[in-house]
């Protein structure tokens, strides 16, 4: 949920630490702060808001010394203001922290009881004055063993010592830290993505592990103090997915891209030419998985949601989703013969890291379907079916949702085909039906002025709901997420038979009402209950696909029709206008379409 940057080098390096933390604001925007080392001195700067306010209220140009860290912060402890933005420091030691230390509380105790004074609200600055504590009695590597011993909870930490003016040590456990190399510096760094613009070669920090990191040395060691050998990854150098070309923003770029990234993706896994699908290398026999778990968070766990009736339509396995925030606490009967699946695009939310570590622990089989094939959910995971769809840096996830059911629909395929549970001729025929779906979301693209005109009626409601029937019930919830989390309204994803149960109630003159009623099996009854909302005053905006078929039904407010396909496929185009719904909601509201208050891309922490 924060971006940590450290650089040690041979030249200033405040510059590129700014630039650094930039790249990281996605992790968290509430407050930044650098520390530099100079002249035997720590030099600390930090403010509330942005990276730009920190430039605004600091000469960073003056800000001199070799070698410093950074931070850019998603508050968990202590509100968002400049005494508890990072770093924390005392007289000699620096910190900058991603994660959350559980015994922070006592620890604070415990040290102010040695005299240390605190003048923030944060767990980190605990960090601060116990490993200023230790270093009284013991040299650095034992004084840092035993600091990380004596923290419960999660970190992802970048420490600097006034009387080591050369060193920056990093630390991780449950949160994601990596070390780049570059020449006469090395760097620390939350992800990949903070070091890409200076490095691709990387290494990942497991967890218990710390580092050493000298302009011209990285030494590494695992949590016994024991120094062991790390693997150095070179990264395939993407720039361009990190520019927002001509865009307004990288949501809308996103949008945008999407017939090219499940073009990529079909590419990925379907063999045009024997009309098959290739998962190289799946690690267990078909016959040894009878049953599905699919975990996720946000739209992650809409994704599992949409498989699941896939899974149910297409193959007899039985299938169960959890949000993982609920699976990792919950009181779970492990089964050997099922596959548990973890969906993530960031492959580094804490809660779905958590549901797998779990599951590892309890020698589960485990898949993880991720874009970023680096993350900590993708290298432990037993086998991992990358999305293909270039780094998302929108909050709100767009292309990465399509890409996540794009890779779950061809794992359902594939293995009810395994299973023959899905007969030759149907698996191939929905491999072809496949190969047409980027153009389809090219033209669902093309539906645009339409949905400017009518964003602002779901801005000015006091609320709205979305409704839809099995493939679409899914959508429905995902473009309610989208709304709320883009333009801070109230909407709710609901199944449309459920609405009489309670929460027709809500329904009242004028109230925008999207029902999802594409003309598959479930078209006739969303009908009626549209015609229910309809008849208590909802304005509804129907979205299904383009028939020939008239729709019976009076005063529905707008509809908006997408391209045809087989039903399995009309949930990729549903959720084109959706997004696109939410997406012109913010702009109409002039708010961060990119960051949205309150949340931040990768939740890190639980
Ligand atoms: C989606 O628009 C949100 N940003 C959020 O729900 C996100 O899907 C969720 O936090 C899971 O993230 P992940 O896919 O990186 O695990």
């Amino acid at each position: 949920m924060c971006g940590i940057i450290g650089i040690s080098s041979n030249k200033p390096v405040s510059g590129n630490i700014i630039n650094s933390l930039k790249k990281l604001e996605y992790r968290g925007y509430d407050s930044a702060g650098i520390a530099t080392l100079f002249e035997g001195e720590i030099k600390e700067v930090k403010s509330e808001g942005r990276v730009d306010s920190l430039e605004q209220n600091f000469d960073l140009k003056n800000l001199k010394g070799n070698i410093g860290i950074g931070h850019v912060r998603w508050a968990t402890h202590g509100v968002p203001n400049s005494v508890n933005a990072h770093p924390h420091s005392s007289h000699n030691v620096s910190v900058v922290h991603n994660g959350i230390i559980e015994n922070s509380t006592i620890l604070k105790k415990y040290l102010i009881s040695k005299g240390h004074n605190f003048k923030s609200q944060t767990d980190t600055e605990v960090i601060v004055h116990l490993i200023t504590e230790n270093l009284k009695t013991s040299e650095l590597e034992i004084a840092i063993t035993k600091t990380l011993e004596q923290l419960h909870g999660s970190f992802a930490l970048g420490i600097v010592f006034k009387e080591m003016p050369d060193l920056i040590v990093g630390a991780r456990r449950g949160s994601p830290l990596a070390v780049g190399y570059g020449p006469n510096e090395n760097y620390l760094g939350s992800d990949s993505y903070a070091l890409k613009a200076m490095t691709n070669k990387i290494t990942y920090l497991e967890d218990g592990e710390f580092c050493l990191i000298k302009k011209n040395q990285v030494l590494f060691f695992n949590e016994d103090g024991k120094k062991i050998n790390k693997k150095i990854l070179e990264l395939s150098s993407d720039e361009a997915n990190y520019e927002k070309g001509d865009f307004k923003h990288f949501m809308a770029k996103e949008i945008e891209e999407q017939p090219v990234t499940i073009k990529t993706g079909i590419k990925e896994y379907i063999d045009r030419t024997n009309s098959d699908i290739n998962i190289y290398n799946f690690p267990w026999k078909i016959s040894e998985i009878n049953s599905i778990t699919l975990i996720g968070c946000g739209t992650a766990y809409h994704s599992c949601l949409m498989s699941k009736y896939w899974f149910e339509e297409l193959t007899q396995l039985d299938v169960s989703i959890d949000i993982a925030s609920e699976f990792r606490y919950r009181k779970n009967r492990f089964k050997k013969d099922t596959l548990y699946i973890f969906v993530s695009q960031s492959g580094e939310t804490a809660d779905t890291y958590a549901a797998l570590d779990l599951c590892n622990k309890n020698n589960m089989k485990t898949c993880a379907v991720v874009n970023v094939i680096e993350s900590s959910i993708a290298r432990d995971a037993n086998f991992i079916l990358p999305i293909h769809c270039g780094p998302e840096i929108g909050v709100a996830s767009t292309k990465a949702f399509l890409g996540q059911i794009l890779i779950l629909y061809i794992l359902v395929l594939k293995l009810g085909s395994l299973r023959n549970e899905i007969t030759k001729e149907i698996y191939q025929e929905k491999i072809k039906d496949l190969q047409s779906l980027p153009s389809l979301i090219e033209k669902s693209l093309l539906i645009d002025n339409d949905i400017q005109a009518i964003s602002s009626t779901f801005n000015d409601a006091k609320g709205s709901m979305f409704l839809g029937r099995g493939f679409s019930y899914p959508i429905a919830l995902e473009g309610a997420l989208k709304l709320k989390e883009l333009s801070y309204v109230h909407a709710e994803g609901y199944p449309a038979g459920e609405m009489k149960h309670g929460p027709l109630a809500l329904i009242e003159d004028g109230m925008p009402v999207v029902v999802l009623a594409p003309r598959d099996s479930y078209y006739k009854k969303t009908i009626s209950n549209m015609q229910e909302v309809i008849a208590r005053g909802a304005k509804v905006l129907l979205i299904t696909n383009k028939s020939k078929d008239e729709i019976f039904s009076e005063n529905i407010w707008e509809t908006i029709e997408v391209e045809n396909t087989n039903d399995d496929l009309l949930p990729f185009l549903l959720t084109i206008p959706l997004q696109k719904l939410a997406y012109y909601s913010a702009l109409k509201k002039g708010y961060d379409i990119d960051k949205p208050r309150n949340l931040a891309k990768s939740v890190t922490v639980e």
